[in-house]
């Protein structure tokens, strides 16, 4: 029987906070070989500060005789996805194939049906991972496959973001929240994301207003991230386009490629990477700090695959994304 517990990420304690890592750290050791050793202050500053754009954060942890073997992150996506729940369960190594996974995300799922999630969705899954097997055995769909990109940028040729503006349109950037004057059509322009490739993932086109855009820029200052954005912007004053970049607090050497969105009528014209350049100048010359980007987009995303290759960025891992009604 497994006693499962909910995790407060502002108010845990030192030894939670031990526990909890000591556990990620080995499932990052397995699935991610290749990689420098997770450190403690990634465990933290990932669980505190989330992706804000997924919506609510809840983790939960799983005790088998006052030993901690699992933990679940759930993220509850808010404007037009709130039938959906993403889950990403870990299980201790040495304490698999003991029905612990299947068994957690039983309890997890009757939380979520409780919430009035009906979907629910794994994101991020290790390519022939036990992941992969496990949600398969559990009756999940494969719908959609992701890659991870990395930029190195103590090895990048900065010369491959000297790209200039295509005529006719000019870049405005802001670091948090948007000018006033553009906050509107930057919503508008926002929906645009919903035309990258899910899929078949439950994640529909996210509902964009004004005021969900102040509510995310709330979150990000409430979690202390730093949340820079780019925007292509026509003669009519249109905001056609769009990309977005954060560092996290406790993380500073990483930074984080956000969404990335032109507007169908203004593609093909190498906005995508002029504004994509912009970024990465405008924030590494400010974050000196920081030795990488990473960034995650569909695989079938050719267009935006081949932009980050030409910035610099290699292309890692691929990974799967499996949804199962609930
Ligand atoms: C996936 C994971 C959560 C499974 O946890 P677990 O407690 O070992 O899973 P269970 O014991 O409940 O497995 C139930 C069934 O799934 C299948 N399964 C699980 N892991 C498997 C593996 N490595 N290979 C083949 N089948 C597997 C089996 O059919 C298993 O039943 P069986 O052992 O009687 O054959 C765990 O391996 C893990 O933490 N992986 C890394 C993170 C991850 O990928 N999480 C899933 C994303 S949400």
């Amino acid at each position: 029987m497994l006693d499962v517990r909910a995790f407060d990420v502002d108010r845990a304690s030192d030894a939670e906070w031990d526990e909890l890592h000591e556990l990620q750290f080995s499932v990052y050791r397995l699935e991610f070989p290749e990689r420098p050793a997770l450190t403690r202050q990634e465990t933290i500053s990932a669980l505190r500060a989330p992706q804000v754009q997924a919506g609510e954060q809840l983790v939960w942890t799983a005790y088998r005789d006052g030993r901690l073997v699992a933990r679940a992150i759930v993220n509850l996506p808010a404007d037009g996805n709130r039938h959906l729940a993403v889950v990403r369960i870990q299980v201790r190594p040495e304490v698999r194939r003991q029905g612990i996974g299947t068994e957690f995300l039983r309890t997890v799922e009757a939380m979520l049906r409780d919430r009035g999630r009906t979907q629910v969705e794994g994101w991020n899954l290790t390519l022939g991972g036990p992941g992969e097997r496990w949600a398969q055995r559990l009756g999940f769909r494969f719908v959609h496959t992701t890659v991870l990109q990395i930029l190195e940028l103590g090895d990048v040729d900065r010369g491959r973001w000297e790209v200039a503006v295509p005529s006719g349109y000019r870049l405005v950037r802001w670091i948090g929240a948007a000018p006033d004057d553009l906050v509107e059509a930057f919503a508008k322009a926002r929906a645009a994301i919903g035309d990258a490739p899910l899929g078949e993932s439950e994640l529909g086109a996210v509902e964009w207003t004004a005021d969900r855009v102040r509510r995310v820029e709330a979150s990000y200052r409430e979690r202390d991230i730093e949340h820079r954005t780019v925007v292509a912007v026509d003669p009519g004053g249109e905001v056609v386009g769009l990309t977005q970049m954060e560092v996290r607090p406790l993380m500073r050497e990483r930074l984080r490629q956000g969404d990335t969105a032109v507007l169908a009528a203004h593609r093909g014209h190498r906005l995508g990477l002029a504004m994509k350049a912009a970024m990465l100048r405008w924030f590494t010359a400010d974050r000196v700090d920081a030795a990488q980007v990473w960034t995650a987009t569909g695989a079938g995303n050719t267009h935006m695959i081949e932009v980050n290759h030409r910035l610099g960025f290699s292309t890692e891992r691929a990974f799967s994304v499996v949804s199962r009604s609930l």
